[in-house]
């Protein structure tokens, strides 16, 4: 069911079950309206004893506070500047909300989780204001080099939720990762960390998870789904200045299918979309990644299994089938070094029933790019993929292409910036929202900072 506020959205229905169809099974979202939950319980943090003054630990008032709201209720962060010093685990909710219109800071070290939410259902966190966020602080971790602290936000064994409208800024380590959920629908959300590995966006290992309107600015994952994963929506992403979107890595035992990316936008990242694994076993099947608009990104499409980053696992390699990837335009940045189609698949399980279509990418520098494929095969030979049903291995086989495909001219998003402000020796500030997170797509539901 949907919150009344966006059933109130009349003219944003429509799409919502289009997109809804793809590849989600049944709804997703809090099961309970606000309003519902409101009229029977408010817990306001400072009504146990939190003070916006920036450094007392929130922590024992969100703990009492969540203990008489947390089987039907809405805990309130009013606007304001706490402090989280010791982390809390809000576990065992039902029918319950977590507003947060203040700033939630760092002002612990330990590792693990600032704020970790497990074994509930009908949940929903979210900022009227759009105004809400967590700090980490992450820089003071990061200033001698060290990608250690605490992640910002964890959720594990959560069913029936909604996340929304609020910032999550330089995580020490990763920002918002979803463990054996079901039914989430995560949009409306802005993620800036440190330019460095180890400060992922979003993380999803979970089953039918609607991700929507979301920007990450970091160096590692944007939005990343690991296994084991079933029916994921991902859509209206904007990568600006971030590692890129993945699949991976994966490992022994892969276990994913029907995941959607749609609409997603990349500047200046790793990759625009990369599958990655060394070794291991199982599947991933029935994906498709449609429209994608990339600008100077290293890697556009990045399929490899033999990816250097990670020690190799043992197994043939993650079966790879069924995996479209078309209407895809822009420039990445030198398609010589790096061309536009890399699918490197494992030789012990050929990648089977790869489909490219409307595939339009050219180079930002230089007058070439290629495209490269191993033991990479389709139902007809397209690109650098083979025709046929798999079985055997083939080398990695590149072409080299010296004319531009018609239509790869792209737009771009306002909020590109040719340089990156955000280092990993200073804080980072809370960013504002962008009124779109892709050319021409308005967010499915209104945000709540307004545009
Ligand atoms: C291809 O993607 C663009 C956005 O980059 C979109 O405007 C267009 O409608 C898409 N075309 C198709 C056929 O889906
Ligand atoms: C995109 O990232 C850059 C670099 O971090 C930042 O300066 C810019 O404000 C971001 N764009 C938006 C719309 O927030």
């Amino acid at each position: 069911m949907l919150p009344t506020w966006a059933g109130l959205l009349l003219s944003a229905v429509p799409a919502l079950v289009v997109a809804q169809s793809a590849n989600l099974q049944g709804s997703v979202g809090a099961l309970t309206s606000l309003e519902d939950k409101r009229a029977t319980k408010t817990c306001d943090i400072t009504d146990y004893g939190a003070v916006a003054d920036g450094s007392t630990d929130i922590s024992t008032a969100l703990n009492d506070a969540y203990t008489d709201c947390s089987s039907g209720g809405v805990v309130v962060v009013p606007p304001g500047d706490f402090a989280l010093a010791t982390w809390v685990t809000l576990s065992g909710g039902s029918a319950w909300a977590l507003q947060l219109d203040g700033i939630i800071t760092r002002a612990g070290t330990e590792g693990g989780n600032m704020i970790f939410i497990e074994h509930g259902i009908d949940f929903e966190m979210f900022s009227s204001t759009g105004k809400g966020a967590m700090q980490g602080l992450g820089y003071e971790f990061h200033l001698d080099g060290d990608i250690e602290g605490p992640r910002l936000l964890r959720f594990y064994d959560m069913a029936s939720f909604s996340v929304h409208d609020f910032a999550l800024v330089d995580a020490p380590a990763f920002h918002f990762s979803m463990d054996t959920c079901d039914s989430g629908e995560v949009y409306n959300l802005v993620i800036r960390g440190g330019d460095s590995g180890g400060l992922d966006g979003i993380d999803v290992w979970s089953t039918n998870i609607w991700i929507h309107d979301v920007m990450v600015t970091n160096k590692d994952e944007c939005v990343t789904v690991k296994s084991p994963s079933k029916n994921i929506l991902v859509e209206n992403i904007y990568c600006n200045w971030s590692g890129g979107c993945a699949i991976g890595s994966l490992g022994e035992d892969t276990d994913i299918t029907d995941i959607t990316y749609r609409n997603v936008y990349t500047w200046m990242s790793n990759q625009m979309m990369m599958i990655k694994s060394y070794g291991g076993s199982g599947t991933v099947s029935n994906v498709v990644m449609e429209n994608f608009i990339g600008h100077r990104n290293a890697y556009s499409l990045d399929i490899d299994q033999y990816w250097s980053s990670m020690d190799p696992l043992p197994g043939d390699g993650v079966q790879l089938t069924g995996i479209t990837i078309s209407n895809w335009t822009g420039r990445e940045a030198d398609g010589l070094e790096r061309g536009p189609i890399k699918i490197m698949c494992a030789d012990g399980a050929p990648c089977t029933d790869i489909v490219i279509t409307d595939f339009a990418m050219w180079t930002k520098t230089g007058d070439s790019q290629w495209y490269s494929c191993q033991s990479a095969y389709s139902d007809d030979a397209s690109f650098c993929l083979q025709a046929g049903d798999g079985g055997t291995s083939y080398p990695a086989t590149t072409t080299t292409v010296y004319t531009a495909p018609t239509g790869y001219k792209a737009p771009k998003m306002r909020g590109d910036l040719s340089t990156h402000t955000w280092s990993t020796t200073a804080s980072i500030p809370i960013p504002t929202f962008p009124a779109s997170f892709f050319p021409g797509a308005m967010p499915y539901s209104a945000l709540a900072a307004g545009s």
